[in-house]
């Protein structure tokens, strides 16, 4: 085979089909959870101003730093403008955006918000780290409590008991204060490492001047085993957040929810307040975390709104199909090819495609080969698209009014009337397994989307 003239590009992949059984089937959790606890569906725009980023996640975050896809265009190029826009790097900040532009705070409190979609950021790729990947994301705006926070973390919970990941994640949490906690605490990190730089390897005497709190969860044995006499998080904590974790804990532990404390946890996103969490890989831990979340209660008032406190999660959805894979769960689907019809001439060809509609139209999956091919190769290709039936309407048949129905595993063949085609397909498939959706469904579908 010649080689292709174009790939994707770097750091992107093409979801085929088989992939999309994953995905759908894991979306479809999502949806079923999100609306059993109340969360509705939220679109934001692939690109926002790219202030928004730059103070939402932080200046001085890998994320902002080094990883936005700026959004330029010929017509700016040409007036020789910085670019103004940026792809989502995550859904929290658009969120937040819209949560103020559309004035939600007049909305009953809190307003939980769900969103399913593609993100972007430019890091170095490799296993479970793209360029463009898809976030499930979900926000509770507008009222602060640990039992908040406990029922976002069970509905998550739940989504990855339903895809069958949950016994291969371990939830960490941990609780970083309040955003003066944080400079206070910052404060102290960067006295103690006063004549100590020598010794912290580039990246962290780097992120010593830019984030310091990204020293604790610094990949660097260097940089742990400074830390170990450094001030610890715990001590500059106030009192207030001090008991907000400790109740969390118990309605954890009232859930049966496990988790493990984790005061390391930081996370690479500056919004965050107090409870952060994450759901990491028990055999790799932190590297490939499914997905983070944690409370941002200065967001919103950094952005001009009214101060409102907020608690969110996202996850990785191309790992979430990883683990998936890992864990041999066959995602169920329904691509299944119910009837393959076959024919031969031109007036069989007419009736077929009026079989073909009726039967899709009765929710039966039906492929049909209308070109000019013979018989033969006509049942080659129903075997390979793995048909359980073919329907096979040749010159004669169209004559006698009658059809030929062959089970294709069974191997097995009957001539039956061609008025009783369809009921008589229904009748071998089970009503119960034709894809159907009632004219009340498609309204409901309207009306949420
Ligand atoms: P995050 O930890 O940056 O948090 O991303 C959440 C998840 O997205 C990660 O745990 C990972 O599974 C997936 N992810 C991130 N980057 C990549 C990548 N390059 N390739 C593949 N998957 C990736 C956030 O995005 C926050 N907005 C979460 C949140 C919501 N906090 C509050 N509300």
């Amino acid at each position: 085979m010649s080689q292709p003239q174009f790939r994707t590009p770097k750091g992107t992949h093409d979801v085929l089909p088989e992939d999309h059984q994953y995905m759908t089937y894991i979306k479809k959790a999502v949806r079923h959870r999100a609306r059993q606890a109340g969360f509705r569906r939220i679109d934001t725009p692939m690109y926002e101003n790219k202030a928004i980023f730059e103070r939402g996640i932080g200046e001085h975050t890998d994320i902002v730093e080094k990883e936005l896809f700026l959004v330029t265009s010929k017509q700016r190029e040409a007036e020789e403008k910085e670019a103004e826009f940026a792809l989502r790097p995550e859904f929290t900040a658009g969120i937040c955006r819209s949560y103020i532009e559309h004035g939600m705070q007049q909305l009953p409190q809190p307003v939980e918000l769900y969103a399913i979609g593609q993100c972007f950021r430019h890091d170095r790729p490799q296993k479970g780290r793209y360029r463009q990947f898809h976030q499930f994301d979900m926000e509770v705006i507008g009222l602060k409590d640990p039992s908040i926070d406990a029922q976002l973390i069970q509905v998550i919970m739940n989504i990855f008991k339903d895809i069958r990941i949950a016994d291969r994640l371990q939830l960490h949490i941990n609780n970083i204060g309040t955003a003066e906690n944080r400079v206070a605490y910052t404060e102290a990190l960067k006295d103690f490492f006063i004549g100590k730089e020598r010794n912290l390897p580039e990246i962290d005497r780097d992120r010593l001047t830019t984030n310091p709190l990204r020293l604790l969860d610094s990949k660097e044995e260097d940089t742990q085993i400074l830390l170990k006499s450094a001030p610890t998080f715990e001590q500059f904590l106030d009192e207030e957040s001090k008991a907000y974790h400790k109740t969390l804990l118990e309605y954890l532990d009232t859930l049966d929810i496990e988790y493990i404390e984790n005061p390391k946890l930081v996370r690479g996103l500056d919004y965050y307040t107090q409870t952060v969490f994450e759901f990491q890989d028990k055999e790799t831990g932190a590297q490939n975390a499914v997905g983070g979340g944690g409370r941002y209660d200065g967001l919103i008032e950094l952005f001009g709104g009214q101060p409102t406190p907020g608690v969110g999660f996202a996850g990785g959805i191309e790992r979430m199909v990883w683990h998936m894979k890992q864990a041999g769960v066959k995602a169920p689907h329904k691509d299944q090819v119910d009837v393959f019809v076959a024919q031969l001439g031109p007036e069989a060809k007419k009736e077929c495609l009026k079989l073909i509609t009726g039967l899709r139209d009765k929710g039966v999956h039906t492929l049909g080969a209308l070109g000019e091919a013979s018989l033969k190769s006509q049942m080659r290709l129903a075997d390979k698209f793995e048909a359980r039936y073919t329907l096979l309407l040749g010159k004669m048949e169209v004559k006698t009014g009658t059809i030929i129905l062959r089970d294709m595993a069974a191997g097995k063949q009957q001539e039956i009337k061609y008025k009783d085609a369809i009921s008589k397909v229904i009748e071998l498939l089970g009503k119960d397994n034709l894809d159907t959706y009632t004219i009340r469904d498609r309204f409901v579908e309207v009306d949420e989307d």
